[in-house]
Order: structure tokens, then C-alpha cells, then sequence
């Protein structure tokens, strides 16, 4: 009997560990243990940790379903959500660290909301109308299928995982990332936002845009809202194109296009 017993794994977390406000302390991986609980998240794990080993270890959670998008680090080199992510699926060591391309505030928490604000800021992401927006006239409706691509887009939690597995992203900090285009596509389809061809493509269109990504998709393998990003990169550079040769513009992707 006693052998069909199985042991709980003993697992050993190695965390980056470091304090932007304490400059002369350089960063170092701390290794910490934890007897493996079923269904345990790395979410739980840390707060094991934090509440019984190390008080000051710094990471963040809010929803711890997914929700939220705070919880972004890197689980042994690969973005990932932590509440989402079960130690059942990770071997017994396991390297946790912040994601990159973002501010880091200490260990294993970053300043996201930095990063989102000013991409925001940037594509405009928001609907835009010529006309004054009327608060008593009837809500504009909306045919089902775009409504749910809409949504699909909306389904976007700003965790910052697929800016972090990105190539591009990780060396120039102007790039708006498959999330940036994600946004942008999410207001290109929506019918109430009266934007032109040409205003979109003067946003989209430089290499911080469409034009930047080297098409390596590693948004996509990572984005743990299983957004269809590949297919919102190719809908954003089809219309970047489109606009590009309705307005006659000379332009380094239009001469690349007219050699395809
Ligand atoms: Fe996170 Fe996916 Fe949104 Fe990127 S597109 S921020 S990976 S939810
Ligand atoms: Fe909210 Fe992980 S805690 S997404």
C-alpha cells in the first residue's frame, strides 16, 4: 500500500531578486523551497514563500485567474501568467524572473502600466468621431460577427507576455508590440470609430508598427489569452498596405511590396 503512495515533490524555486532603490546591492538568484501541493499555482507558491520564508519578496497578483494581467514573469525563460501556472507542469527547479522591457519595481514585479499608458497614448486607442459624441441619442448598433471580433480583441488583458517574448520589443522600446497592434486592429474594425485609411497608416506604418515586426510570432506561442495574434499582424499590414497604395505615398514597404 505504502509504496502507491506518492511523495510530494520538494520544489526549488531560484528568483531573481534585486531593488532598483537600493542601486549598490547588486541582483542575485535566491533559491527557496517548497513541498509541492496539488493544483498548487505559482501564485500559491510565491505566497508560500512570502509568508513563511521571505517577507519581502516582491511579485504581484490581483485576480489569480487570468483576469487581471498582473502576475506576467518569466517561468524558466518563457513569459507566462503565474496564477495560471501550475507547478505540476514544471520540473522540480524552476527559474523565476521579471519580464523584461518593462520598469522593474523589485524581484519579480514590473511597471506594466507604464508601458500600457503610453502605447495608448500613442495609437490613440480609443474611439475617435468627427461628429460630438450625443449622450441621449440610441446606442449605434452593431452587426453579431463584428461585435465578436471586437471582442476577441477586447479579450486582451495587458499582462505584457507576448511584449516580452518579443524579439523586437526587447532591444527598441518604441515598438508597439503584438498588444499595440492588437489594439489598434481592435478600433480599425470597429464601425463607430471614423478614422481614415491614411490616419491609421500614419500610425501603424513606421518600423515602431506593422513595419517593425520580423515576423517571428513568438507573441503568439505565448499570449495566455490564446489571442489570435498572427492573424490581427496580418489584418493590420494588409490594411497598412492597402492604404499605403490607395495614397500613392512613396514608401520603403510600398517599393518592397511592388518587388513581391
Ligand atoms: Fe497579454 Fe496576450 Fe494581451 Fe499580449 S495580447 S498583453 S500576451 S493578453
Ligand atoms: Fe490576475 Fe494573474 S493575478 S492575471
Amino acid at each position: 500500500m505504502a509504496e502507491n503512495i506518492k511523495t510530494a515533490r520538494i520544489l526549488k524555486f531560484d528568483i531573481f531578486r534585486y531593488n532598483p532603490a537600493e542601486p549598490d546591492k547588486p541582483p542575485y538568484m535566491q533559491r527557496f523551497e517548497v513541498e509541492e501541493a496539488p493544483y498548487m499555482s505559482l501564485f500559491l507558491a510565491l505566497n508560500q514563500i512570502r509568508e513563511e520564508q521571505d517577507s519581502s519578496l516582491q511579485f504581484d497578483f490581483v485576480c489569480r485567474s487570468a483576469v487581471c494581467g498582473s502576475c506576467g514573469m518569466m517561468v524558466n525563460g518563457r513569459p507566462a501568467l503565474g496564477c495560471q501556472t501550475l507547478t505540476a507542469d514544471l520540473p522540480e527547479v524552476i527559474a523565476l524572473h521579471p519580464l523584461p522591457t518593462f520598469a522593474l519595481i523589485g524581484d519579480l514585479s514590473v511597471d506594466t502600466g507604464r508601458w500600457f499608458r503610453s502605447m495608448v497614448d500613442r495609437v490613440n486607442g480609443w474611439i475617435e468621431r468627427e461628429t460630438e459624441f450625443d449622450r441621449a441619442s440610441i446606442e449605434a448598433p452593431m452587426d453579431n460577427a463584428t461585435a465578436d471580433k471586437i471582442y476577441e480583441a477586447d479579450r486582451c488583458i495587458e499582462c505584457g507576455c507576448c511584449v516580452a517574448g518579443c524579439a523586437v520589443a526587447n532591444v527598441r522600446p518604441d515598438f508597439l508590440g503584438a498588444t499595440g497592434l492588437n489594439r489598434i486592429a481592435r478600433f480599425m474594425m470597429d464601425p463607430r470609430d471614423q478614422r481614415s485609411e491614411q490616419s491609421w497608416f500614419e500610425v501603424v506604418s513606421d518600423s515602431e508598427g506593422v513595419f517593425g515586426c520580423i515576423g517571428m510570432m513568438a507573441c503568439d506561442d505565448v499570449c495566455p489569452k490564446d489571442l489570435p495574434l498572427l492573424e490581427v499582424y496580418s489584418y493590420v499590414r494588409r490594411k497598412a498596405v492597402a492604404s499605403l497604395f490607395s495614397s500613392g505615398e512613396d514608401h520603403p514597404a510600398r517599393r518592397e511590396a511592388e518587388k513581391a
